[in-house]
């Protein structure tokens, strides 16, 4: 991995995903917890996740002249948040699927009670790994803010895609619902993710502003994207059940915009990405390619 005195070396998305989910073994492995709630948390874990955050925490600390070391923990904690929203999402109370990454979700895997406390555990966790992962003077109250503002967030957005819950007398359109309901259930994390790395990479205000409007455009970009792979791919191609939203009469992308007018939307929302970016200059590439690899992915 390099330091600060080795800039000319970028790591490859393989190598940071390595050093994350070491550090993720490590730490679960030293829980003081029961073996069958440790198992169920590794299962959760290392189930073949794409990394997204940890990769969007630690490139926005490398892009501020910070080394990839700096971010591991917060990156780590972000995912193990990430994680316990999805087992929490597939439950039968929230979205009832029993598919996850290619594979049972861990109700189906273990039972319904062991999915909920290992996702009452994993949240617990991340914020465990902050406290034990950063020792600079302040950066552990950042990062938990941050972390606890964006993981709320993320919980309102669940509710409102749940069962509603918008003030009833502001008249807004589908639209904005839509955009608010993605804002929070998954761009809040996104945007978390780059300013933690921001954070851990001791960035100016200026840096840290355009990574979050970055963030914040690639957020709702990546949930146009899962609107998207749910009516166009194949459940084995996505690995977990595609054509549920529609049937489950969800607020989506495809739905209010159809399927063109999301891939315009999607587009448009890359571009306010990239730009965002362009003040930072070449050490920002490599989140300019995971925005790009985003936009077109298929799974
Ligand atoms: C899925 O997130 C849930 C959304 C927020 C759309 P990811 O697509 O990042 O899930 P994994 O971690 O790669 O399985
Ligand atoms: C999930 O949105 C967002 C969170 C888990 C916070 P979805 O319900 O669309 O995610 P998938 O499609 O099940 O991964
Ligand atoms: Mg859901
Ligand atoms: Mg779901
Ligand atoms: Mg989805």
């Amino acid at each position: 991995m390099p330091t600060r005195d080795d800039t000319t070396t970028t790591p490859t998305d393989t190598e940071l995903i390595a050093l994350v989910d070491g550090r993720l073994r490590t730490f679960v492995e030293q829980l003081y917890i029961p073996g069958n709630l440790r198992d169920a948390i590794a299962y959760a874990l290392f189930g073949g996740g794409k990394r997204i955050r940890p990769l969007l925490c630690i490139r926005s600390c490398i892009a501020c002249g910070g080394a990839a070391e700096d971010a591991v923990a917060a990156a780590g904690a972000v995912e193990l948040i990430h994680c316990f929203s999805l087992v929490h999402d597939d439950l039968p109370a929230m979205d009832d699927d029993d598919l996850r990454r290619g594979r049972a979700t861990l109700h189906k895997h273990t039972n319904e009670a062991m999915a909920i406390l290992a996702g009452d555990a994993m949240t617990a966790s991340a914020f465990h790994l902050i406290a034990l992962g950063h020792d600079a003077p302040g950066l552990v109250q950042q990062l938990t803010h941050v972390l606890a503002s964006s993981t709320n967030a993320m919980i309102a957005g669940q509710v409102y895609d749940t069962m509603g819950g918008f003030d009833e007398d502001e008249a807004r359109s589908d639209l904005d619902k839509l955009r608010e309901i993605h804002r929070c259930k998954t761009g809040a994390l996104l945007q978390a993710s780059c300013y933690m790395g921001a954070l851990c990479g001791r960035a100016t205000e200026s840096q840290t502003a355009k990574l979050v409007e970055y963030a914040s455009a690639v957020g709702l970009m990546f949930q146009a994207v899962d609107d998207l792979l749910d009516v166009t791919q194949s459940t084995e191609q996505v690995g977990k059940q595609t054509g549920k939203d529609a049937a489950a009469g969800k607020l989506t992308y495809p739905s209010l915009l159809g399927v063109e007018g999301t891939r315009t939307e999607v587009a448009k929302l890359l571009g306010q990405a990239l730009a965002a970016l362009e003040p930072l200059g070449p050490p920002a590439d490599p989140l300019r390619q995971l925005a790009r690899s985003l936009a077109q992915r298929t799974r």
